[in-house]
């Protein structure tokens, strides 16, 4: 995707001052969890976590989807329909994955430690959680899974906007990771995470569109509209 004309500043005091959202009680529920286990205030550890949970539905739905395409084999509409998925799903979650490699390489740099939820043995069981939720919401309800995974993209994305908000020295610090440079290749800190709050709002549109409501997608200053063409 050119990202070349997205003005990154903007799009970030947009994340922070977007219109007022009506949660569902779910989404609700499960930022008041986050809150309990990594404390209200959101800091590069608490992103980790949000990390490690975010490419789990795209997983549990791309294994979903190529079970029901060898089932409905001979109906090419609904074939068609479940490759969309698939094909966004594994893009995504290579996202996310980045997503956490980039967090790691940014507390490596800072010499900030992980905390105590980020072990294997409490991660263990917040993935298996969630794995069991993001299964239980697409087996009843494939859209409802789409929305509440765009409820939480969409958190992600304002997480984002303000933990460069939230620490200013990022505006100084280069960017001198190769790796990181491999994902955004920026000149500062703020701008490596102003990029991933901007995936997470392509996260978010792609599941509003899936949920059946493309009405929530939040559009780009300046951009064709062939960039949302799918
Ligand atoms: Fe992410
Ligand atoms: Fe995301």
């Amino acid at each position: 995707m050119a990202h070349q004309s997205i003005d990154l500043k903007k799009e970030q005091q947009y994340s922070l001052n977007m219109p007022k959202y009506k949660y569902s009680l779910i989404s609700k529920m499960f930022f008041f969890g986050m809150d309990v286990i990594a404390g209200k205030k959101d800091d590069l550890p608490k992103a980790k976590l949000l990390e490690i949970l975010a490419s789990i539905p795209y997983r549990v739905w791309e294994i979903r989807h190529y079970m029901k395409q060898t089932r409905k084999y001979k109906n090419t509409d609904i074939v068609q329909i479940s490759a969309n998925i698939i094909n966004w799903g594994r893009h995504a979650q290579d996202n996310e994955y980045t997503h956490l490699l980039v967090i790691h390489e940014k507390m490596k740099e800072d010499g900030i430690k992980d905390k105590w939820y980020l072990s294997s043995f409490a991660t263990f069981f917040f993935v298996v959680f969630y794995v069991v939720t993001a299964r239980l919401l697409a087996f009843f309800s494939q859209k409802r899974a789409f929305l509440f995974n765009a409820e939480f993209e969409k958190h992600a994305e304002q997480v984002y906007a303000r933990l460069v908000e939230d620490n200013p020295q990022w505006e100084k610090q280069k960017l001198t990771n190769p790796f990181v440079k491999t994902y955004a290749d920026v000149e500062t800190w703020s701008d490596v995470f102003r990029r991933i709050s901007l995936d997470e709002r392509d996260h978010m549109n792609q599941s509003f569109e899936f949920a059946g409501k493309p009405e929530q997608v939040v559009k780009y200053q300046g951009m064709p509209e062939s960039y949302y063409k799918r």
